[in-house]
């Protein structure tokens, strides 16, 4: 998912562009605008953590796009991709991330990665409904 920060940055073409270069195909994209509800089903994880308000207001504050890439290892390559959740220190530490090109600190950090087969089968379910669990397996 590129957050508002990266849209309304005019990152997405630039970030197209890293995805498709590092083998990933674009399988379904979304650009939508996420309402606190959604929001906070989507964290819901997190609901209890002190950042979570203030993170739902953050992912509220513009459109977002939601994507469905595909590749061998897809889940770990693309967390690569986007480095340390921290843009701060994905600056330091991976300086050609994703994150690193656009994103702020904790909490803006410009991109989403699902981190593990089981979140990514959750979080592809929860933007495109039409996708079953079958289509998710098959991709290696
Ligand atoms: P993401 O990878 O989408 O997963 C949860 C998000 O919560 C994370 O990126 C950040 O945007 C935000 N986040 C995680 N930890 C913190 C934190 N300690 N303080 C503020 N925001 C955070």
């Amino acid at each position: 998912m590129i957050k508002p920060d990266g849209v309304s940055g005019n990152y997405t073409e630039e970030i197209k562009r890293i995805i498709v270069e590092a083998s990933f195909d674009i399988a379904k994209e979304m650009l939508t605008q996420l309402d606190k509800e959604t929001a906070s089903a989507f964290y819901d994880e997190h609901s209890s953590r002190s950042f979570f308000p203030d993170l739902v207001t953050y992912m509220t504050s513009g459109p977002v796009l939601v994507m469905i890439l595909e590749k061998t290892n897809a889940v770990s390559d693309w967390r690569g991709l986007i480095g340390p959740t921290d843009a701060q220190k994905a600056k330091i530490s991976h300086p050609h991330s994703i994150r690193a090109l656009c994103g702020t600190d904790l909490q803006r950090n410009c991109v989403h990665g699902s981190d593990s087969r089981s979140s990514a089968e959750r979080e592809i379910k929860f933007f495109f409904e039409d996708v079953v669990s079958g289509d998710i397996a098959s991709q290696h």
